[in-house]
């Protein structure tokens, strides 16, 4: 629907032709593929140069004034022309008549074109809501062969949230768990096949020591009711004793007492024995371990699903097998990737790699002396099992920069392994910190606390506005997903490496580039939408010719570049690009209202401005779906 209108208004432009042509091209999904097209050859034509010279060196722009594409002429690498004259040349060679673009201008070296309004509106309107949530999507680019789409998906792991049982779930795993399930929709969304995997922090001899705690303190009931804070509770009650215990024994040394007793029988070793016992497998103990960590995840679960989050698998530090780390231990020193000293064994980078890059990694332990292993020693193993189980092309990291070095260690033993492709096929996505990050009832201990205190705070804000607040039917709910928003554009709006300070004020505010401000933009779409009360009829039927101002045809152009943006952030892998693009394109939006009434104006105008609303409000929610928010349809 809608491309042969476009087609059909130049000669020789078939779809066929295109995709033949372009391979990258996809009209059928992306329009302004055809438009590079179309460019491309009329181009060509006027310069001699090769349409698949020029296809490639047409560029999105940074603002509608700037035109829809831009051409750098010294990007074609013509010999011995001045490139500002060409464009000059060129630019006056273009034909008046184009169907599709308006004359070029120039700048220098530049070629800025505009889309003609008329056919734009004309075929893209219907396209994107015939596609509907499909629009933006790119069932290609995870293909293995996008000629063939028999030989299947690509498939990426993207592992994030992987918070730590029994412990806080702090401004890094909120940032993992934001930036991870965007990549995952993102990939999802582009035609990869997705496995979603968080790799929970559940195994060591702190856990040892919460199972300790839990003989001597648990309550079963508590433990059903809310196993996150009841075995927090525990931790850090058993924490504090442990400690004044060391204490303890530390000033009765000093004392000049004889203290191997007391050592030999204190909590720190009674821990290291019980996770001994674990880590032997011995059924009671894992039995009561695997409570813990079932209870721990249903209640994870109920989380992440107000996040519209649902992981694929639940792995973690506990599902690596001990035989797999004995096994990796020998093949590591065997290649002479580690080296035993004074009983511990350690990788040193310095010996392996020369350089720079060896003196960064530096030396890091592998297994312990008392022959326990550790956090990187799980990560090998547990790596090489994904790619046993998964056969991964991809796989993403999604984990604090605090890690940096861990999964650059990591990487490296597993290439020095000799699996380098399989390192290679592995990413770490990196982010900032979050400061500042407290909630008015002290430190943030659990997401579901940082939820509750953004909705709480929402709400309030909401009642700041009798009028409009009796108006909302569920105003819980709504303050809810409206909490959620904020907390989740504020986290997306800066660059991932970018550390920000956690601003409830800000972040809950309608004014600004903030979550609310998006909610509030679908909102009015819908509320339009149900106000004009069109039949799907009458918006099939709307005479598109009727968008002739100039604010209609800026908000399509802002609507024809939805599947580029998408098809960028593949590349930068940052939310802020679909966010900054969202924002952009509900400021067209909603300067257009004053302009462009639908309710109150002449039926066949009210059909074609709701058309053009309609097409607007899917873009905007298929980008808020994509970042993981929930669209709300009244607020
Ligand atoms: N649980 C870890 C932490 O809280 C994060 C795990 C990151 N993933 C990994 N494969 N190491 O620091």
């Amino acid at each position: 629907a809608g491309l042969d209108k476009l087609t059909s208004l130049v000669n020789g432009l078939s779809l066929n032709s295109v995709t033949e042509k372009y391979p990258q091209a996809h009209p059928e999904i992306n329009p302004l593929d055809l438009y590079r097209a179309h460019l491309s050859n009329v181009l060509a034509g006027i310069s001699g140069v090769d349409t698949q010279i020029i296809y490639p060196a047409i560029n999105w722009t940074t603002g509608l004034d700037k035109g829809d594409f831009v051409l750098a002429v010294p990007a074609l690498r013509i010999k011995g022309q001045k490139p500002d004259a060409l464009a000059t040349k060129w630019a006056e060679e273009f034909p008046a008549d184009d169907a599709l673009f308006d004359k070029p201008t120039t700048s220098g070296p530049f070629m800025s074109f505009f889309l003609k309004g008329g056919p734009l509106s004309n075929s893209l309107i219907p396209l994107i809501r015939n596609l509907g949530e499909e629009y933006g999507r790119n069932r290609f680019n995870g293909m293995r062969d996008p000629k063939d789409p028999s030989q299947g998906k690509k498939r990426i792991i993207v592992e994030f949230s992987s918070p730590n049982v029994a412990k806080p779930f702090h401004a890094g795993h909120l940032r993992s768990t934001i930036i991870g399930s965007f990549l995952a929709n993102l990939y999802e969304g582009s035609g990869w096949e997705v496995v979603r995997m968080n790799y929970l922090g559940d195994w060591g001899k702190q856990y040892g020591l919460l199972a300790l705690a839990y003989e001597k303190y648990g309550n079963e009931e508590a433990l059903q009711k809310d196993p996150i804070n009841h075995l927090f509770n525990l931790y850090v009650q058993i924490n504090a004793e442990m400690t004044a215990e060391k204490e303890s024994i530390e000033a009765q040394k000093k004392e000049g007492k004889d203290v191997t007793e007391l050592e030999a029988q204190c909590l720190d070793e009674q821990a290291r024995r019980y996770f001994k016992r674990m880590t032997d497998r011995e059924e009671d103990v894992l039995q009561q371990w695997q409570i813990f960590r079932d209870l721990s995840i249903a209640r994870y679960k109920e989380t992440y699903a107000r996040l519209n989050i649902a992981f694929d698998k639940y792995s973690g530090e506990s599902q690596v097998s001990e035989d797999a780390m004995a096994k990796i231990a020998v093949e590591m020193e065997m290649k002479d990737i580690s080296r035993v000293d004074n009983g511990a064994t350690l990788v040193d980078f310095t010996k392996l790699l020369p350089g720079k890059e060896g003196k960064r990694l530096g030396v890091t332990v592998i297994r312990k002396k008392d022959g326990t292993a550790l956090y990187l020693t799980r990560d090998i193993c547990e790596l090489l099992a994904r790619y046993e189980t998964y056969k991964f092309d991809h796989m993403i990291y999604v984990v604090a920069s605090a890690q940096d070095l861990h999964l650059k260690q990591l990487f490296e033993i597993v290439k020095q392994l000799g699996y380098k492709d399989i390192a290679d096929r592995c990413q770490h996505i990196n982010f900032g910190l979050v400061l500042g990050m407290s909630t008015r009832k002290g430190t943030v201990k659990f997401l579901d606390d940082i939820l509750r205190d953004c909705a709480d705070h929402m709400h309030e804000t909401m009642k700041k506005n009798q009028e409009k607040y009796a108006q909302v039917e569920n105003p819980v709910a709504t303050a809810d997903i409206l909490g959620i928003s904020s907390v989740m554009v504020q986290d997306m709006s800066g660059k991932r490496i970018n550390n920000y300070t956690f601003n409830m004020e800000a972040m809950t505010s309608f004014e600004g580039d903030t979550g609310p401000y998006l909610q509030y933009a679908h909102s009015r779409l819908c509320s339009i939408k149900r106000r004009a009360n069109l039949t799907d009829e009458d918006l099939l039927s709307a005479d598109l010719s009727l968008l002739t101002e100039q604010h209609a045809t800026n908000v399509v152009r802002m609507l024809s570049q939805w599947p580029d943006t998408v098809q960028n952030t593949l590349k930068t892998l940052e939310p802020t690009t679909v966010l900054t693009y969202l924002f952009k394109m509900s400021h067209a939006v909603s300067s257009s209202y004053d302009h462009l009434q639908v309710v109150g104006s002449e039926k066949e105008l009210m059909k074609a401005r709701m058309a053009l609303y309609d097409a607007a409000r899917i873009v905007l929610a298929n980008g808020m779906k994509l970042l993981g928010l929930t669209p709300l349809e009244r607020m």
